[in-house]
Formats: C-alpha cells, structure tokens, sequence
C-alpha cells in the first residue's frame, strides 16, 4: 500500500497538541510543522513522565509551545480557543507507575481528560479531537489479532483510566457532537520515545541496556508477541485520520508491521547494533500481575476505511531508533 498523501492538506491549518513535547506528540509537531501548520503545543512535563524539551530541538521557532497543564482550565481553555484539529495526547503512560499511584494517574488520565473535553465543548466546540488510546484496554487476548469488537478488560489502573477517557471522548461525541475519533495504540517505539527507564515501554529500556553495554533483560521465557508500531507510522494514521471525514464517534486500532517475540527481538536489537547480551529473568511480581501475554493488532477496520497500514519493517524501524539514540542519547539517559 502507498503511503496516503496528506502533504498539501496541513498548510496553515491551526493544531493543538496536548502532550506535544513527549515521544509521540512531538514527532507528530515536527512532521506538522513541515507541512506548514500553525502549531501549539499544550504541555506542563510533569516529572517522570515522557515530556522533553529536547524533543523539539530545531524547532523551537516553528511550534508555539504553552506550558500548562490539562487540568488547568484557563490554560487548556486558551490552547483550544480557535484550534481546528486537536491532537490529545497528554497523559501519564506508564502501567506499573500508575499501579503504584492510582490516584496520580487518575487525576492526570481521567478527571485531566474529562476536564478537557468539557472545555473543548465550550471554546472550541467544531474542532476535531483525535485522542491516543491504548491496545491496553482489552487486556489479556482471548483471540489474536485482536479486532475492535474483543471484550475490553483492563488488568491495570492506567488501562482501566485510559478506557474511562476514550469512552467520555466517545460519549461526547454522542450526546454533544464533538468530533472526536479514538485511536487504540499498540507498543510505539521510535526516535524521543522515554529511555530513562522501562516506565512507559518496556522497549525504552532495553535501548537504554543495550547503549549503556548492559545486558537487556527479557521477563519471562521471552515468548510474548508484540506488534510494535514505528512513530512515523503513527504520525501518518494521525494526520490520516484527522482528514478523513465522517469517522467521528469511532475507534480504530493502530498495530505493527510484523509481529515479533520478545526474545527474538532483543537478539535482533543486538545484532543491529553490532554488540550485546540478554537474560531472561523471573517476572517481577508486580508485573505478571498486569502483563497480557501476546499481543497482535487486527487493523482491517482503519485500513479498509481509512487506507492506512503502517509500512516501516521492524528491522528498519529498529536500526533508525538505535541510530537516534547513540546520536542523541545524552539527552534522554
Ligand atoms: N507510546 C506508546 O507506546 C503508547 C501506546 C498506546 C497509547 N499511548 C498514548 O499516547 C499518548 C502519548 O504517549 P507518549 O508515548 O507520547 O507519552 P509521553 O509520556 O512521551 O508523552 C506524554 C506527554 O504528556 C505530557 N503531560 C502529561 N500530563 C499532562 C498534563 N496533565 N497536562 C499537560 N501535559 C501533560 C507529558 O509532559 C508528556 O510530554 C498517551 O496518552 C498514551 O497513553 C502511547
């Protein structure tokens, strides 16, 4: 499939992103600042959280960036005033953290989000709102791949928040015609993702193991399947999706390319980067408890309506990330 034209479409088009300087907002506002959009950026970086100012190196003076937070009505009610397309993807991401604050994540995920759609209801009542949700919520899959229509069953706090906001956003659309579209997210990876520690992808630390020499450490006997998603892809069913007319109201899953085991992918990170080890060790406790075993995305819904299919091959998708993180990587450590 060819990648779908969206080049001449963004020109001087006002955008909001909320969460614009963390891992997928901003490899979204770099690509929307090349096409000619007037970006904002809604952002507060909330320590521990993916958010880096470095994200947007280079950028500085095409992105209008306001630090606020979500939760901040006047902010967030300024950032969405005369916005045509919303991107929403601020949010606390990580799982384990959220099982260790409930509450944190709760105030940033939900009551931020629900305060957020109220306000976009009254500032900014015609934009189109994309949000970013998460495969998460259907937690452990009784079928692969798993389509639209699989029972959703959180296993933890973060899913079971990133659901109650995907349905408000749904809801809101329903009873007060906002425009809102859900995208459930498979594993993102790719250049900006967190690599200081394994909170919001586990991939994150395993680069982070992989640069430092140490040796990545794999849960489990290393069987699980993941179809992880390259954020340029990501990017492309973003703007793809805030185009395409008459999705409002629906969710689509976005996943991989290629679906790969864990311990298959570790060997390949280290045969890409020429050099490294792995060990698989007993699941930490805590995270057996929320982990979901295989996971493969069934895409035919968002291909079929929308023409996108991600088209970055794992293995380049790797070599890229890599590459960005032995460049850089003294920014995000
Ligand atoms: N990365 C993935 O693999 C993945 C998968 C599925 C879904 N998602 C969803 O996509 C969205 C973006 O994920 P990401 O990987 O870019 O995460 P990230 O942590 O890199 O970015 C999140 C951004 O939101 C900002 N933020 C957090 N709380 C805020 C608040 N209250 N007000 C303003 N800004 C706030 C952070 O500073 C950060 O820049 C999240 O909602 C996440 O749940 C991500």
């Amino acid at each position: 499939m060819n990648k779908p034209s969206v080049e001449k479409d963004f020109a001087g088009r006002r955008v909001l992103i909320t969460g614009g300087m963390g891992f997928i907002g901003s490899n979204l506002a770099r690509r929307l600042a090349n096409l000619g959009a007037e970006v904002t950026l809604l952002d507060s970086l909330p320590a521990g959280i993916g958010g880096n100012p470095y994200n947007i190196s280079g950028y500085e003076q095409r992105l209008r960036v306001r630090a606020g937070d979500l939760r901040d009505a006047d902010a967030t009610a300024d950032a969405v005033r005369g916005q045509e397309l919303i991107f929403n993807l601020a949010g606390q991401v990580g799982h384990v953290q959220s099982m260790e604050d409930p509450l944190a994540d709760l105030d940033i995920n939900v009551r931020g989000q629900l305060s957020f759609l109220e306000i976009c209801r009254r500032e900014s009542p015609d934009a189109k709102i994309l949000y970013g949700g998460t495969r998460q919520v259907y937690g452990p899959p009784r079928y692969l791949p798993v389509d639209e229509d699989h029972p959703v069953n959180p296993v933890d706090v973060n899913a079971v928040h990133k659901l109650a906001a995907e349905r408000y956003h749904i809801l809101y659309h329903r009873v007060y015609g906002l425009r809102s579209v859900v995208l459930r997210m498979t594993n993102v990876y790719g250049p900006r993702m967190r690599v200081k520690d394994g909170q919001n992808n586990f991939l994150g630390l395993w680069i982070r193991q992989l640069l430092h020499g140490e040796e990545i450490t794999v849960y489990g006997d290393g069987s699980q399947a993941r179809d992880l998603l390259y954020v340029e892809d990501v990017v492309d069913a973003l703007l793809l999706a805030a185009l395409t007319p008459g999705i409002e109201g629906r969710t689509f899953n976005l996943g991989g390319a290629d679906s790969v085991a864990l311990l298959e992918l570790a060997k390949r990170m280290i045969e890409i980067h020429g050099a490294g080890t792995y060990r698989l060790i007993t699941f930490p406790a805590g995270r057996k408890k929320i982990d979901i075993g295989s996971f493969v995305s069934d895409i035919s819904k968002i291909r079929m309506d929308l023409g996108w299919e991600p088209i970055t091959p794992l293995g380049e998708g790797l070599r890229q990330t890599i590459a960005y993180f032995r460049q850089h990587g003294e920014h995000y450590w």
